[in-house]
């Protein structure tokens, strides 16, 4: 029999700290925790989905029971390992708050068994999933194990929205906060898999998956997972941006350059061409933010100007065209006609960039002021 078929998601789930992508700060700390004997007794992840949370818990829990361990650089064939990744370690508790959230649930699973001794491993670890959706009840009783629960307990909770959790069990926690993983790493791992799995992908195509990803690898994976069934084993840049309508990257640089030089005509005209090749227009505009973001960044470091996006452009003209775009979003989102609500949008944005700033006008005008013939100024 021919072996099941995985997703790339799950096929991929990293297995050790180093195979973890993008959270460097997380992984490093963790490994040092466990070097020098400092773990603590709970640990929250924090961070958007997808970008390793779930797995960074249960490569720890692997660390934490590894034979002759805890060791941070443990081998994941070593059967309780292998048996922590397949779920099969009684002592790893998966707890789903998502689906569990009433104080019974905790009590039962949670509350009542961590007095146990575990089962097979050195420690009882408890990875419980978004955990900011237990009742306030489920926290209260869980406080107090919290606080102190029993030398073979660890916990480690799990948040995309850590601002629902109450300050009281945040506090007992020792915290990190998974990033959104950064797209040249992104493509990275998707090429890795692509050379494995034998696909045949353009950069330009894995740049363009993962620009619909915004930072999630998990994301990444399943468009991948979608672009293979649909292409077979070439997956082109055309076909990505046909499939899930997105702009190619030229024509959204092209936009933002005809935004920072205030062409009307070309603006027009590019909308046009998105909107008939049927292309996400909403997509379209937050592609547009990230490159008017990029070039402010890159102002910011250049000490005030930068010529990104083909002309030049101060820190404030950037942070006004990107505000603009900003306010547009409810329009092209929400409103009736998407297309009208878009173009509007880019051309207030590009007058919000061009208007004065009150003040520097102001100073401006002293500035010149000061160079005036005596019997020209006013108040003399
Ligand atoms: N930082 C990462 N490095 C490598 N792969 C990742 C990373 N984050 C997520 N993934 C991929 O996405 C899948 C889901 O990741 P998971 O850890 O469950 O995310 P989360 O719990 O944050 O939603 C993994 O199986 C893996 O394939
Ligand atoms: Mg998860």
């Amino acid at each position: 029999m021919a072996t099941p078929y995985q997703v790339i998601a799950r096929k991929w789930r990293p297995q050790t700290f180093d195979d973890v992508v993008g959270q460097d700060h997380v992984v490093r700390t963790l490994k040092n925790a466990i070097a020098r004997n400092r773990i603590a007794h709970a640990y929250l992840l924090v961070g958007p989905r997808g970008t390793g949370k779930t797995s960074t818990a249960r490569i720890f829990a692997k660390a934490l029971n590894a034979t002759g361990g805890p060791n941070a650089s443990f081998d994941p064939l070593d059967p309780i390992c292998a048996d922590i990744a397949e779920g099969r370690c009684l002592d790893v508790i998966e707890f789903d708050a998502a689906s569990n959230t009433q104080v019974d649930k905790v009590r039962e699973f949670i509350i009542d068994t961590v007095a146990y001794a575990p089962a097979q491993a050195r420690f009882k670890v408890y990875i419980i999933d978004e955990v900011h959706m237990l009742s306030a009840g489920s926290f209260n009783a869980l406080l107090k194990t919290l606080e102190e629960p029993p030398a073979h307990v660890k916990f480690i909770f799990a948040t995309t929205d850590p601002q629902k959790m109450p300050a009281t069990v945040i506090s007992r926690c020792q915290r990190f906060d998974l990033k959104p993983i950064p797209s040249e790493l992104i493509v990275q791992r998707l090429k890795k898999i692509a050379v494995a799995d034998k696909i045949k992908v353009s950069d330009a195509a894995l740049a363009s998956i993962a620009r619909m990803a915004d930072g999630g690898m998990r994301d990444a994976q399943s468009i991948f997972d979608q672009m293979i069934s649909f292409c077979g084993t070439e997956v082109g840049e055309a076909d990505v941006l046909d499939v899930y309508g997105l702009v190619a990257e030229g024509k959204i640089a092209a936009l933002a350059a005809a935004l920072a030089g205030a062409d009307h005509k070309k603006i027009i005209e590019l909308v046009d061409e998105a909107d008939e090749n049927g292309r996400d227009l909403f997509r379209l505009l937050v592609d547009l933010q990230t490159h008017v973001q990029t070039a402010l960044l890159a102002a910011i470091a250049q000490g005030g100007t930068s010529e990104r996006l083909g002309a030049p452009l101060t820190t404030e003209q950037l942070t006004r065209l990107l505000d603009g775009l900003h306010e547009g979003e409810h329009g092209v989102k929400h409103g009736l006609s998407q297309k009208i609500n878009f173009e509007v949008a880019l051309l207030k944005a590009v007058e919000a960039s061009r208007a004065r700033a009150i003040d520097s006008l102001i100073k401006e005008i002293a500035t010149l002021a000061e160079g005036w013939p005596e019997g020209s100024k006013k108040n003399d």
